[in-house]
């Protein structure tokens, strides 16, 4: 178990739920454990991906007939991780001590949900999943050798829109960023009004000032949402902590207007976009992001950061920070 317990009793995605096909395993890591899934019947199972008899990795067994089968002895495991079947001795009772460690697991925006602990929260809410009049589109798995919190820090960051994002996201002909506003509570952090100039910001090809507003909603998700001439559009972003150095960044796309964008080249921009982070962020040093205040010098853009830093001091998140 991992000494977080704040990560340790939260939700994390980690895969899609499309992925999981019956009658496949699907090995995962998540924060430095790891997992293996699959479905029974309607329901998708995480289990430790350790049989419990002499440690083989299941898997590298099979699914048959609703359980889990280790490669190593036959062994058979149901959705509770009992062991139903012991194929050299038919007759035996399983030990109590054959059982595997499960854990809980629920679908949510088209991803599997996993918590290794007992979480006193459920998945953050993403307000625009419902709603009859947003369309969304699924972007990533993107993979960073990096700390989740660097990533969930950089979506956060709009100072850097102008260098890393030139002429997509910003111009460093105006990197000016402006006052904007913090709310710091402990259920979250609230960014609001924060300008940022685009040369391109509804997709009409008129230059001009965004209002992005953005709320942390756990230490690994956030929500950013701007309001343009067309409509709404917001992004919920998700990151999996896989190892202290290590991370998933998953994007939910949504707007309430209908462009006439198709869904691919959606898709194509974000992609574009988080390839111009990955290897910045994954430059940066320590990976782990420092909750010291001290340990690095804040400018007053970094409001953000500071703030992002202090609550996650305060929650106790250690996996992935220093
Ligand atoms: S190691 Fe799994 S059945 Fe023996
Ligand atoms: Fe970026």
């Amino acid at each position: 178990m991992v000494d977080d317990v704040t990560l340790h009793n939260a939700w994390h995605p980690v895969v899609r739920a499309q992925d999981i096909k019956e009658g496949l395993l699907t090995p995962i890591r998540l924060l430095g454990e790891d997992l293996v899934l699959w479905r029974s019947k309607d329901e998708i199972i995480a289990c430790l991906d350790l049989c419990p008899h002499r440690g083989a990795s299941l898997s590298l067994g099979q699914v048959e007939d609703n359980t889990l089968v280790c490669p190593y002895h036959g062994l058979a495991f149901d959705n509770k991780g009992e062991c139903v079947k012991i194929p050299a001795h038919p007759n035996l009772p399983p030990p109590k001590r054959a059982c595997v460690q499960t854990y809980l697991t629920q679908e949510r925006y088209g991803l599997v949900w996993i918590t290794l602990g007992n979480p006193t929260q459920d998945i953050p809410t993403f307000f625009a999943w419902d709603e009859p009049n947003f369309s969304s589109v699924f972007c990533g798995p993107y993979h960073f050798k990096s700390s989740g919190c660097r990533v969930v820090e950089n979506f956060l960051d709009v100072a850097h829109f102008p260098f890393v994002h030139e002429q997509v996201l910003g111009s460093r002909l105006h990197p000016v960023v402006n006052d904007y506003e913090v709310d710091f509570e402990a259920d979250g952090i609230t960014l609001r009004n924060v300008m940022v100039w685009q040369p391109n910001p509804d997709g009409t090809e008129q230059a001009g000032s965004s209002v992005y507003h953005y709320r942390v909603l756990r230490p690994l998700t956030a929500c950013f949402s701007k309001n343009t001439q067309s409509g709404c559009l917001t992004i919920f972003f998700t990151v999996t902590p896989v190892e202290e150095e290590e991370c998933i960044a998953w994007m939910l796309l949504a707007m309430n207007y209908s462009s006439d964008i198709p869904e691919a080249e959606q898709r194509a921009f974000q992609d574009r976009i988080v390839t111009q982070d990955i290897p910045i962020v994954e430059s940066q040093r320590p990976k782990r992001l420092p909750l010291d205040l001290q340990a690095e010098f804040h400018l007053p853009c970094d409001r953000a950061s500071v703030a992002y830093r202090k609550w996650l001091k305060q929650l106790g998140v250690t996996f992935g920070t220093i």
